[in-house]
């Protein structure tokens, strides 16, 4: 146990009791809560934790005196780090039927604080609408020495698993080592400050409600977590003025930060029943089983969050497994199999949890079984208990689990959700699955009955974690989002069928790095596709208002008496309130027409920032327009090895080599198409192209810029050079490209990308789907070519479509499409002569065409032979 280096701090035992408590004496008011004037001057402050006519025994609130409201801030503004790995939000996450297991997270070698190492592993629900949880890991190497965090989201409980934590909080101070536990409520600012060195653990937020204690039922007053337990600080204030503090709030899982001048932690007194506390897990009473068979895990709820609804099943349960005697006999007492209607979350704060003997679930690790996943104890504990060996959860005697051991279990009613992040981090272990299987030992054991030379199971390999060297408590980078192959996760968890399309798979992937690198040009764009829908909405009301007779009446008076609107009782009683509601729904536009302007200078902004990581899978953030498409690096490096899996995968190359021989009918048709097109319409296009430089459709803000720049004098020559360039180029030509650009960013906007720059990702995807319905080629190319002179022209050297994923999508779509038509009914005309040469084509050609028939018929137009393709992406 780690040692508080300061005497042990004073507490108030209870649960949910009313408490008071004065730093100075005579501070905490009497008789009333807001005297005209407090004690020395204090300022009054409620703080609300249920809405305010709550049943008296759910209502929270607590008063607290302060040298200086919380009100004295700066503005808030969104803070300028990396929070990408913290959400509140769970409807885009994923869910798996596949039992998940983590190692141990990596605590980072670098400074970061509480805050900056938050990472969100998964939740329910979304904290908007006050529903669901999120449960997160925390690693930290620094104190928050000027800062401190509210969380507006819901309250915090905090299982610390390595390093002491100094919680300091407006009620006062709490120390909290690993196996002790804390609960900060919704709204309660703190800092947390490391006592010796890194420290690491688990966090379970609840969007809705409080922690409660769970109800006994036949057990009766005494037992599990007992009331008197609890412990909240007393007051304990800072009088610090004149230093720059960060105030940060959590709002939505997105991080704001304001800063004033003095020390939130100024709060001399206060009284109420909405505190901070913690609780030590080994004042936990247990309840157990003392003559056969299990009781179910609620049997160790520590704490519960209560449905809205009575008698509903919890939001979520605090449960752990403590130290205790174990007696039951006849009984399989390591955990039994189970399948559950609840979601898991486990975790490891030390030892050796009893269901687990492979090494695989560690200290700092995590495990999550979604509802009705199987599972239950691994091979190695299930031989190791149906023999009765020596492990003490197996004896048949009176048994005790070890006071070295603590693990716990986050319970939940609702499913949760993944995130990306979480799914894609290095510390997950892909091999968990393994732990049920067969131990090498059976084999050997069982076929050669060889006993005496089997190992212990439990000491058959060392744990994974220290095997690859991953496992240890110190060192590392912070959580890596995307150093892990995606494409190999993917694979795993959903089991994604390796013969299926391949660029269509390599798109899946790029979607799923969309989800992964881009949430804050989502959120925009989620926002900004959320205000033209409210944009076309008032433009509907406003114009049938226009075309009512009512308006009319009001226009054609002011027309000709602008005056009539001075004397309103008048003229709205002559009018009714169509006028009101007019000029009302008119600023209304107004204020929506300002907010879109503004997203769309967010969406095009180049300064936004964004997480990248370079080759060493590190993360780090950096300007938007610096990016140099890491992602997209690892998502081409991937589809590759993906084309290289499939070239040697013999069977598809004899279906295509038997492919090519018989379908040579069908490549002359191809030839003999492309041939057809006119060539001067492809030197057109290249021309256009090569020639967009000097197009003048340079963004506005180009012009503004330049106009700021040159010297006054100077102004006329702009405008002349201006117009020098854009006389470049014919107006028809312009236009050209005017089209497929709309095209290219409306397609943006509805699936919430950035369209300038755009990552090379969206390019090729809007790409394909341009090559699905385009009849011929150079329809994909003349996007293409938009999509580069927008690129060329705005982003000075990045360029997506020269990116080698889009010259990929081109090249695939030039060889299908050709220049020339193929629209559905010449690939029916194939279909039937492929048909036709089936009848007498010999079993392995037909097997081949068939394959053939089958693409062409799903209509996946991308499928280019894999030499074409390969030779493209190179
Ligand atoms: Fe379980």
């Amino acid at each position: 146990m780690d040692a508080a280096p300061s005497p042990p701090l004073e507490y108030q035992p209870g649960f949910g009791n009313e408490l008071c408590s004065e730093a100075l004496p005579g501070a905490l008011p009497h008789g009333q809560n807001n005297p005209k004037a407090c004690p020395y001057g204090l300022y009054a402050e409620q703080l609300s934790g249920t809405h305010f006519t709550a049943p008296r025994a759910a209502n929270r609130r607590s008063w607290l005196y302060r040298i200086r409201p919380s009100v004295t801030h700066e503005p808030f503004h969104p803070i300028n780090f990396p929070n990408e790995s913290l959400t509140a939000d769970f409807s885009a996450g994923a869910v798996t039927p596949n039992q998940l297991r983590w190692r141990p997270f990596p605590v980072p070698s670098e400074p970061v604080d509480w805050v900056r190492g938050l990472f969100t592993l998964c939740g329910s629900g979304r904290a908007s609408s006050k529903e669901g949880f999120a449960i997160h890991m925390y690693v930290a190497t620094e104190s928050m020495t000027t800062s401190s965090l509210t969380n507006a989201d819901g309250d915090m409980l905090l299982v610390p698993e390595q390093g002491a934590l100094r919680l300091k909080t407006e009620f006062g101070l709490l120390d909290v080592a690993p196996g002790e536990i804390a609960v900060l409520p919704r709204g309660v600012r703190f800092a947390v400050e490391l006592h010796n060195g890194a420290a690491r653990g688990y966090v379970l937020e609840t969007f809705q409600g409080h922690f409660a204690l769970p109800d006994l039922g036949p057990i009766g007053a005494n037992g599990l977590a007992n009331p008197r337990d609890f412990l909240h600080p007393v007051a304990w204030y800072e009088d610090v003025e004149g230093v720059s503090y960060s105030v940060l709030q959590k709002l939505e899982g997105q991080l704001f930060v304001a800063t004033q001048s003095f020390s939130p932690f100024n709060v001399v007194a206060w009284h109420g029943n909405y505190v901070p506390y913690k609780y030590d897990l080994a004042r936990f009473c247990p309840m157990n089983a003392v003559a056969f068979d299990h009781p179910d895990p609620s049997i160790f709820t520590v704490l519960t969050v209560p449905s809205y609804t009575p008698g509903a099943p919890p939001t979520a349960d605090f449960v752990i497994f403590p130290p205790r005697w174990l007696v039951a006999e006849h009984t399989f007492r390591p955990p039994y199999y189970h399948r559950n209607c609840a979601s898991e979350f486990m975790g490891l704060i030390r030892g050796q949890y009893e269901a687990k003997q492979d090494g695989g679930f560690l200290p700092g690790g995590a495990s999550l079984h979604l509802c009705m996943t199987p599972h239950g104890p691994d091979t190695a504990t299930y031989e190791r208990a149906a023999a009765g060996g020596a492990c003490t959860a197996s004896a048949d005697g009176p048994a005790h689990l070890g006071h070295e051991t603590l693990a716990f279990m986050f319970e939940t009613s609702a499913i949760p959700r993944v995130t990306p992040a979480a799914l894609s981090c290095p510390s997950v272990d892909r091999d968990y699955y393994k732990c049920w299987g067969p131990t090498p030992q059976q084999h050997h054991q069982h076929h050669h009955h060889h006993q005496q030379h089997q190992q212990p199971v439990g000491e058959e390999a060392p744990p994974k974690a220290e095997a690859d060297g991953s496992g240890g408590a110190s060192g590392g980078p912070l959580p890596q989002w995307n150093a892990q192959p995606v494409w190999d996760v993917l694979n795993y968890y959903f089991s994604w069928d390796a013969d299926e399309d391949e660029d269509e798979e390599v798109a899946l992937v790029a979607m799923f790095a969309g989800i992964v690198m881009m949430p804050a040009k989502r959120r925009v764009g989620d926002q900004l596709v959320e205000l033209q829908k409210v944009h076309a909405d008032l433009h509907a009301q406003l114009t049938a208002i226009e075309q009512s007779d009512d308006y009319q009446k009001a226009a054609s008076l002011l027309a000709s008496d602008p005056l009539a609107r001075l004397n309103k009782k008048k003229f709205s009683t002559a009018m009714g309130h169509a006028w009101d509601t007019y000029v009302s729904l008119k600023n209304q536009m107004a204020s929506v027409c300002a907010n879109i302007a503004q997203l769309e200078m967010t969406m095009e902004q180049p300064a936004m920032k964004v997480l990248v990581s370079d080759k060493s899978g590190r993360v780090m953030e950096r300007p938007f327009k610096d990016l140099d498409y890491v992602n997209d690096s690892w998502v081409n490096k991937l589809g590759k090895e993906h084309k290289a899996l499939k070239r040697e995968n013999r069977e598809l190359n004899q279906i295509y080599h038997a492919f090519q021989k018989v379908n040579r009918n069908l490549e002359d048709e191809r030839e003999a198409r492309r041939d057809e097109a006119p060539p001067e319409q492809i030197e057109e296009l290249e021309k256009a192209t090569n020639d967009a430089i000097t197009e003048d459709a340079f963004a506005a803000s180009f012009w503004e810029r330049a106009g700021r720049l040159v010297a006054p004098s100077h102004r006329g020559l702009l405008a002349e050079s201006q117009a020098f360039a854009a006389s470049s180029r014919a107006a028809s030509t312009k236009k050209v490209y005017a089209n497929p650009w709309e095209g290219f960013k409306s397609w943006c906007r509805a699936g919430g990308y950035c369209y300038l720059p755009a990552s090379p990702v969206v390019v090729g995807m809007y790409l394909t789907t341009v090559a699905k319905t385009a009849s011929s080629y150079s329809t994909v190319k003349l996007a293409s070519a938009a999509i580069f002179m927008q690129h060329d022209l705005a982003c000075e050297g990045v360029n997506p479509t020269k990116h080698p994923f889009c010259k990929a999508v081109r090249a695939a779509a030039k060889h299908l499409l050709g220049t020339a038509v193929l629209n559905q009914n010449a690939a029916l005309k194939v279909i039937t002569k492929i048909r036709a040469r089936m009848s007498a084509a010999p079993d392995a050609l037909g097997a081949a065409l068939s394959a053939q028939q089958r693409l062409l018929e799903r209509g996946r137009l991308l499928r280019a032979p894999a030499p074409a393709a390969a030779a493209a992406g190179s």
